[in-house]
């Protein structure tokens, strides 16, 4: 074997940067892999943008069908993404017999099964450690390197549209809507941030990697997700005084027989190391009952970033060609009759220290008031800030709290707010202390 073929569909950002991957790193592809890979067609729409890649005559098609047909082709690299076209595009390809490269988180966070199911009936490979994290081999972590583990936990910054716009809160200022509008006019956010920010992109690729930490096929709608744009200067400012950093985590969390699956904007400790990830990085930390902690660290979106994931499957699919296998490695690292439904913890029942802010009239016994109802509710006051001094007039009001039950602090917080002390809807944050503990 000394050359393989093959497919791409989906000429876009990343799928330029595959090309040129392959073209720029052919030689040291052609080292590790000692064989030569060779895009023998790609399909897009748009036939007529520059990409800044010179591409044999014929190459490119408009027509998907003709990269999914060709009997030269091995393995076809989907990149259009979304739940519609590139679901038949994945189908397609497999029942014609070829191995799949995709990214997509969001087609495999709701059919991976499926796709998976008919890979392996068809003893074909799916590669997708593009879906999660970029550039970072997440993927090949969980399901190689970590193999021996129990995954205790799983803290992820996991979407870097996010993560821009609260280190820009964080280390310049500014609300949240200017910083979004910023983002958006130096490109960094979609025109439609909605799917980012509001953490639904984080949700698909923290359902993946439950998928492969805990062996199963998590729905989407038991992760709990919250989004970062009730997210105030106010609250940032005072996560700082209180040592913490605002992030929106990714958490997945085996306790008690049970998963935590939630995307919450999370204080963190600012001494922690994914406190100090900044602007577009993505970090993933884990911790297995034998390694204990590790964390992975890099871009997790982009041009080039994204398209060294995606040529990382390619180069093992044709490993595994040259040796004349597939399915060597299950896409969920367990092997098929060993996926299994899991007990995905109710939000209700979280029990972890809260930020609460509250907006209060300061006035003699008001503080009491509202510890009169926490304490009603068994949540004990761990600090309290009081800034200013406006007698008769609203001051911001903070507590932290020890560990709580969620269940009893909504309903501290929904009696608290009918208090007529207090002028405005209470703010409350989770806050993760032990990132470490073991479980
Ligand atoms: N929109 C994603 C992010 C990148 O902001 O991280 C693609 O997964």
């Amino acid at each position: 074997m000394d050359k393989v073929n093959v497919g791409l569909i989906g000429f876009g950002t990343v799928g330029t940067g595959v090309v040129r991957v392959i073209k720029e790193n052919a030689g040291i592809i052609k080292d590790r892999l000692g064989a030569e890979l060779v895009i023998k067609r790609i399909a897009d729409k748009d036939l007529t943008r520059d990409r800044g890649i010179n591409l044999d005559e014929g190459v490119l098609t408009g027509d998907a069908r003709e990269v999914i047909r060709d009997p030269d082709i091995s393995i076809v690299i989907e990149l259009v993404g979304g739940t519609g076209a590139a679901r038949d595009f994945i189908m397609e390809s497999l029942s014609a017999g070829k191995h799949v490269v995709t990214a997509n988180k969001a087609l495999l966070s709701m059919y991976g099964k499926d796709i998976f199911e008919k890979a392996r009936k068809a003893g074909l490979d799916v590669g997708f450690e593009a879906s999660v994290g970029g550039g970072i081999p997440i993927i090949k972590a969980l399901r190689e390197g970590l193999v021996a583990n129990r995954i205790d936990s799983i803290y992820g910054i996991i979407n870097g549209t996010s993560n821009y716009i609260l280190s820009k809160m964080t280390n310049e200022g500014g609300k949240f809507e200017d910083v979004l509008r910023r983002a958006q006019e130096k490109g960094y956010a979609e025109a439609d941030p909605s799917y980012d920010v509001e953490g639904t992109d984080t949700a698909h690729k923290l359902a993946i990697l439950i998928n492969l930490a805990y062996g199963t096929y998590i729905r989407l709608q038991d992760i709990y997700t919250e989004g970062i744009t009730r997210i105030s200067q106010l609250d940032i400012k005072f996560a700082r005084e209180f040592g913490y950093r605002i992030k929106l985590l990714a958490i997945a969390k085996a306790v008690d027989g049970t998963v935590e699956a939630r995307i919450h904007p999370t204080m963190v400790p600012a001494t922690h190391p994914l406190a100090t990830v900044d602007g577009v990085y993505n970090a993933i930390h884990l911790r297995g009952n034998a390694v204990g902690s590790v964390m992975f660290y890099g871009l997790g979106a982009g041009m080039m970033p994204t398209a060294s994931a995606v040529v990382a499957d390619l180069v093992d699919i044709c490993r595994n060609l040259k040796q004349k296998t597939a399915g060597r490695i299950p896409p969920l690292s367990c092997t098929e009759d060993s996926v299994r439904d899991i007990n995905i913890k109710d939000i209700n029942s979280l029990e972890i220290p809260y930020y609460l802010r509250f907006l209060a009239i300061d006035k003699p016994g008001a503080l009491s008031k509202i510890s009169g109802v926490l304490g009603a509710h068994n949540i004990s006051i761990s600090s309290v800030i009081q800034k200013d001094r406006k007698i008769g007039g609203a001051v911001p009001l903070v507590i932290v709290t020890h560990n709580a039950v969620e269940r009893e602090l909504r309903s501290a917080i929904a009696e608290i707010e009918k208090l007529d002390i207090i002028l405005d809807k209470v703010v409350y944050i989770r806050i993760e202390e032990n990132l470490d503990a073991a479980n």
